[in-house]
């Protein structure tokens, strides 16, 4: 049974429950959705209008140390990946997608969200602030073409 998360218009955000998303504008290998879909299915998740895929956002969950507590060992999803096809962007599904994967990691207990942006995509940066990310760090050439990335991060914990 298909689960629907929010509809907002003629669209509706569920759960992915396969991989159908070579249409999109940033494309991996099926293995890697798939790995992804199985480790952290509360989060990964696609907005459909009509029956077809127009966005999504993908996640996976890591144990590492905190983005905000020196120190802190936590449990946190980490956005691989969220896209939103051309002709509909700028509607709110980006930010509905990015919200809905919020909610997916705080079910599993995770305790904050990150995700590295590039530092000239300012449509993106300007969305996770929007919904309350903050700019953590900058890594030097971390694209295979020379720019650099923020870390991005939001805690749920304060
Ligand atoms: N210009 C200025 N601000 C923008 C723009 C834009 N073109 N697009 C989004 N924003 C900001 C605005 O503040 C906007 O709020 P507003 O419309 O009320 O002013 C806010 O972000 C939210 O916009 P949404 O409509 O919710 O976002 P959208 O559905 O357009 O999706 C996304 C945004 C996913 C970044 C889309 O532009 C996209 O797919 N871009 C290409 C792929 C990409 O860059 N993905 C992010 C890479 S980082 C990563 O994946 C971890
Ligand atoms: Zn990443």
């Amino acid at each position: 049974m298909q689960v629907i998360l929010k509809q907002m218009g003629d669209c509706i955000l569920r759960r992915c429950e396969e991989i159908n998303l070579r249409t999109l504008p940033e494309h991996y290998s099926d293995y890697f959705y798939e790995s992804l879909l199985e480790e952290l299915p509360e989060a990964f998740i696609v907005a459909e209008i009509s029956g077809k895929i127009v966005g999504y956002i993908m996640c996976k969950i890591e144990h590492g140390f905190s983005n905000f507590k020196k120190l802190g060992f936590v449990k946190k999803g980490h956005v691989v990946s969220i896209a939103v096809i051309d002709e509909h962007r700028r509607k709110g599904f980006g930010s509905i997608l990015v919200d809905e994967a919020v909610k997916g990691v705080k079910t599993i207990q995770g305790s904050e969200l990150y995700l590295e942006v590039r530092c000239s995509n300012n449509d993106a940066v300007k969305l996770y602030e929007k919904l309350g990310f903050s700019i953590i760090q900058r890594l030097k050439t971390y694209y295979r073409d020379g720019e650099d990335a923020y870390v991005m991060a939001i805690d749920f914990t304060s």
